[in-house]
């Protein structure tokens, strides 16, 4: 009899435990997400050859480029290869990296990883090296990036909203991107660029999907919500190195800002204040002499989905695109397509030179209904997309804006001249 008791007790336990971390909001070790979490593994375990080998800026994108890459624990060294593509190979500089270790227990196959980061700095505006890194245990294949031009010049460059989700297809699309536009400069990613921002398979599988574009073209990424999931961004800081230059309140690398040609380029973090952010973006605004100007944050300030809405984001950051006249705003989060009118002040302007045009678009597989707005110009409905923006500077200042889905097929053309 005593027995049945402990045995009813216990069964009473185990089931408040499963409704509390069910439902109290407290960390849910009894969750079947809890559960899958601790025996995740990646598909794309490290070894002593050096992979992920990716382009970022933390300088200035016309006399410095960032490269980093991993291996496994084995490698204890790390450095890159590089010289001037016209140069010969006698005269490669060898820079070393600094190492980071990451360990992420989850990866239960590959629970540490060495990262490597090396800032190529002193380089010459405009022009194309070739590098590799590595290390006696392993290199690279050699590959090429350019630096930005030191003078107004033409340029392009290519934005995408949330990967997140389905990011083997996702490189389908990045590659198809690559393939029919491999002028762009540079991959902007408009936030969630996994689902969960603390599994780091989920970003072994980011990498893998973008081996071959992004150890040539530079990648710009924001902060979206699933980048902080599971006790904010840590992955994301610590895999990626990215400007330091963003306001003091909001933390190194979260938001930054940094110009490319005749154009400023701010990053911002959505899930930060957006009020603290508004001094430091301000300071931007006013005091460059860029041509454009463009955004890119996570949150829409005009959303795509039905039943959402950013009023914070649409006030308080639309109010300063509006006074500094913000060509442009990428942005993400709503996993559908939709290309503004020229907006100011929360209403339709008479042309893109008063107002500025918000773009949600998403580039993964995860999509949701587009609703009807009065301020849509375009939307497309469960389809990914990415946009090639190009610059032109003469005769005249032009931008051409277009979104292509996986085919090439344009789906949405703006132009706008100053
Ligand atoms: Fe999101």
């Amino acid at each position: 009899m005593k027995k049945q008791y402990i045995l009813l007790f216990r069964a009473a336990v185990t089931v408040f435990l499963v409704f509390l971390g069910a439902y109290a909001g407290v960390p849910d070790r009894f969750s079947k997400a809890y559960a899958e979490s601790q025996i995740r593994t990646t598909a794309f375990p490290s070894s002593v050859q050096p992979d992920q080998l990716c382009l970022t800026w933390s300088g200035d994108p016309a006399t410095t480029q960032t490269v980093q890459w991993r291996t496994s624990p084995k490698v204890k060294k790390g450095y890159v290869e590089y010289k001037e593509k016209t140069a010969q190979t006698k005269d490669c500089i060898k820079k070393t990296a600094i190492r980071y270790d990451l360990e992420n227990a989850g990866t239960s196959n590959d629970p540490i990883n060495h990262r490597f980061t090396a800032v190529l700095d002193g380089l010459t505006p405009g022009i194309t090296y070739t590098y590799r890194a590595g290390s006696k245990k392993g290199w690279s294949e050699w590959a090429e990036f350019t630096t930005a031009p030191q003078t107004t010049a033409p340029f392009s460059f290519i934005y995408v909203g949330d990967l997140q989700v389905g990011l083997d297809t996702w490189g389908l699309l990045l590659h198809a991107a690559y393939k029919l536009h491999p002028e762009a400069a540079f991959y902007m990613v408009a936030g969630d660029n996994v689902n969960r921002g603390n599994y780091r398979h989920e970003w072994d599988n980011l990498f893998h999907a973008a081996e071959g574009v992004f150890d040539r073209r530079t990648y710009v990424p924001a902060l979206g919500n699933h980048d902080c999931k599971d006790g904010g961004p840590n992955l994301y800081l610590n895999l990626l190195t990215l400007p330091e230059n963003s306001p003091k309140e909001i933390g190194p690398e979260r938001t930054y800002c940094f110009n490319y040609g005749n154009a400023l380029f701010l990053v911002l973090d959505s899930n930060s204040s957006v009020e603290k952010q508004r001094p430091w973006m301000e300071e931007q605004l006013k005091s460059t002499k860029a041509t454009w100007k463009f955004a890119m944050y996570h949150h829409p300030a005009y959303s795509s989905a039905p039943k959402r809405d950013n009023v914070d984001v649409r006030e308080k950051w639309g109010s300063l695109f509006d006074q500094y006249h913000l060509d442009m705003a990428l942005q993400g989060h709503d996993h559908g397509y939709l290309r503004t009118k020229p907006m100011r002040a929360g209403k339709e302007a008479a042309s893109p030179a008063e107002g500025t045009i918000y773009v949600v678009s998403v580039s993964g597989t995860k999509h949701y209904d587009v609703g009807q707005f009065d301020y849509a110009a375009k939307t497309l409905d469960h389809l990914s997309t990415y946009q090639l923006l190009d610059i032109q500077t003469s005769p005249e200042n032009k931008l051409t804006y277009r979104a292509y889905d996986i085919d090439g097929k344009m789906q949405d053309e703006l132009v706008i001249m100053k």
